[in-house]
């Protein structure tokens, strides 16, 4: 099925200068950019996106990490772009991360690990919808 995914390319990603090459990546797996910014995210909106991880150990840092700079979000939309989308990221962790994915090739560590990728068509759908407008979004 034609799905739509939430996707961020990180401080760190956008800081090396990759936006273009990360969606090279996306147009040459068939994926669309259907809707596109750059924020530089507040806490309380680094919050608010990850709030599903906010017991976890590493959330502060986390959070401190996602508000360092400006990243790129877009909506990208395709036939299976949830999983199409984490196939190309690559292990959450870029040392698991299999060659030739975004994070081996553009990613640092655990958590500069250069994009994130909604985890499921429901993620995506909450996901898409914190940062975009219907408006916003223009298929074609
Ligand atoms: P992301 O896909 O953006 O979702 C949550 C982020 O938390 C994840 O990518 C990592 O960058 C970061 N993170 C840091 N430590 C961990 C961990 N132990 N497990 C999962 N995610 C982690």
């Amino acid at each position: 099925a034609v799905e739509r995914t939430l996707s961020i390319i990180k401080p760190d990603a956008v800081a090396k200068n990759v936006i273009g090459e990360i969606y090279t990546r996306f147009e040459k797996a068939g994926l669309k950019v259907v809707a596109s910014k750059m924020k530089h995210l507040s806490k309380a909106e680094a919050e608010g996106f990850y709030a599903e991880h906010k017991e976890r150990g590493f959330f502060a840092d986390l959070v401190a990490f996602m508000t360092s700079g400006p990243v790129m979000v877009q909506v990208l939309e395709g036939e299976g772009a949830v999983l199409k989308n984490r196939e190309l990221m690559g292990a959450t962790n870029p040392k698991e991360a299999a060659a030739g994915t975004i994070r081996a090739d553009f990613a640092e560590s655990i958590d500069a690990n250069a994009v994130h990728g909604s985890d499921s068509t429901t993620s995506a759908a909450r996901e898409v919808a914190y940062f975009f407008a219907v408006t916003e979004i223009c298929p074609r």
